[in-house]
């Protein structure tokens, strides 16, 4: 038995969740534990393409058990069209779905807290999905959140909701000069929803320490990934959660010591979407043609993707702040027809050589990527299920990988399909 967290050691959209599908197949439970809608995990499996927001990307198994975790903040509406959608194709979700029941609630009007913010900053806008996220955190830190068990009291939540808008309401109209709610329409939004979910919102962290001490395989699956972390990412340019390794304890209400290992998920190169610093970006045609073939626009918002070269001091700070040992890389087909492949080893700061991804907006400001230069293998390796089929020059990029970082490679994902990928290591 062990419990494996799958995290993101770039800017999100690494893979996560065709790795978690692969892993999933022999995991007892799947579960997330932070972030919410502003997740999009794609999964493809034959020609049928699946993207989760809110549900664990095990799913798509009748097996696993799938838990939203306490870190998760869930939006109501959202969810139920996820569950509708996945019901119409077939997936029995309500069988094997649970949510744990002081998860809070991303409302109406931290959405349209979220959009109207995001006007206002204009140019300096963080370039948030605009679901409401950074709000419902904030709530919740500020103990004036609404948790879903709340939800399930009729009279509990209207009278929360009527206090909750004496406050939006005035910031709605006098600040951002926005429509405004009323506790009705919010309450017969929400309420009929809580209520149809209610046999399936359970304590969360019993069951999963229930799970595990009977020794059960359990995948934690992050969202985001290390540099959009509220603590160790670009502030601001970051999420309201913790996909770091702390996120699982405190977001699942498991002991740390529980979680046996983390598998750190990175793309071949590196993309991001919103703003903020992104020191091996491409503003050319090699960066245009990444964006093409490896389809490079947002799961959850469908924007364009900003691409750019394998950024080396990006996870090697992903891996010291995780304890990463194993990594799962991904797309490396997206590289197959380039010619000369750039990694960035390390930075130039004020003249000093530098290894990691700083922390100071400082010192991030003042970075020079020092890159250096291998052959690619131009040749099509899509589907490839076997190291040892892999043309030399594409091995050669992963050792070098390997060797930057000081970590393994134990998975390596040839395509877009559950099928297509390289299983070195089984975790289960
Ligand atoms: P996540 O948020 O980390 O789960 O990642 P996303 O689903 O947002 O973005 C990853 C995208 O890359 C999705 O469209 C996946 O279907 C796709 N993908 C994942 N692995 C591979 C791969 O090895 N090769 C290619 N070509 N596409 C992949
Ligand atoms: P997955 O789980 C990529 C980015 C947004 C924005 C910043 C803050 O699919 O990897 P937020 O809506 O969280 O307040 O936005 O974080 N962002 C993501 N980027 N993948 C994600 O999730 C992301 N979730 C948020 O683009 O820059
Ligand atoms: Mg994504």
């Amino acid at each position: 038995m062990s419990v494996i967290g799958i995290i993101g050691c770039q800017w999100g959209d690494e893979g996560k969740g065709k790795i978690v599908d692969l892993l999933a197949q022999k995991a007892d439970v799947v579960a997330r534990y932070q972030g919410g809608t502003n997740a999009g995990h794609t999964v493809e499996i034959g020609n049928e393409q699946f993207i989760l927001h809110t549900i664990p990307s095990g799913i798509l198994y009748n097996k696993p058990m799938c838990l939203i975790g306490n870190g998760v903040v869930v939006d109501l509406v959202s969810l139920d069209e996820e569950i509708k959608h996945l019901q119409s194709r077939g997936i029995n979700v309500l069988e094997h779905l649970f949510i744990s029941e002081n998860a809070h609630l991303i409302m109406p009007y931290h959405k349209r807290r979220d959009k109207a913010h995001e006007m206002k900053l204009g140019k300096g806008k963080i370039g948030t999905t605009g679901r409401g996220i950074g709000w419902a955190y904030s709530d919740k830190v500020a103990r004036r959140g609404l948790r879903i068990c709340e939800a399930l009291n009729l009279n509990i939540l209207t009278q929360k909701v009527e206090d909750f808008l004496d406050f939006y309401n005035f910031i709605f109209k006098n600040y951002f000069g926005v429509e405004t709610f009323t506790t009705k329409e919010i309450v017969d939004e929400i309420y009929p929803i809580a209520d149809k979910l209610r046999n399936i919102i359970i304590d969360g962290s019993g069951f999963l320490n229930k799970m595990i001490d009977e020794n059960k395989n359990v995948l934690c699956e992050g969202a985001q990934g290390v540099h959009l972390d509220i603590d160790f990412g670009t502030y601001p340019y970051v999420t309201s959660s913790n996909p770091t390794p702390g996120g699982i304890a405190t977001g699942l209400g498991i002991g740390i010591q529980k979680i046996d290992n983390c598998l750190g998920v990175t793309k071949a190169y590196t993309t991001r979407v919103g703003s903020g610093p992104m020191p091996t970006e491409l503003d050319s045609a090699i960066g245009d043609k990444i964006r093409e073939v490896g389809k490079e626009f947002g799961a959850t918002t469908g924007r364009p993707r900003r691409c750019g070269w394998f950024d080396a001091p990006v996870v090697r700070r992903s891996i010291e702040l995780c304890n990463i040992k194993e990594l799962a890389i991904t797309k490396l087909d997206v590289l197959d027809d380039v010619d000369k492949i750039k990694i960035c080893t390390s930075y130039k700061i004020n003249n000093e050589k530098v290894y990691k991804f700083p922390l100071s907006s400082e010192k991030i400001a003042k970075i020079e990527p020092v890159y250096e230069e291998v052959d690619g293998w131009k040749s099509d390796i899509k589907g490839i299920t076997e190291w040892r089929k892999l043309p030399e020059k594409a091995k050669k990029y992963l050792k070098r990988i390997e060797e930057l970082l000081e970590a393994e490679i134990a998975i390596v994902s040839t395509g877009p399909k559950r099928s297509q990928g390289i299983v070195k290591k089984n975790y289960f």
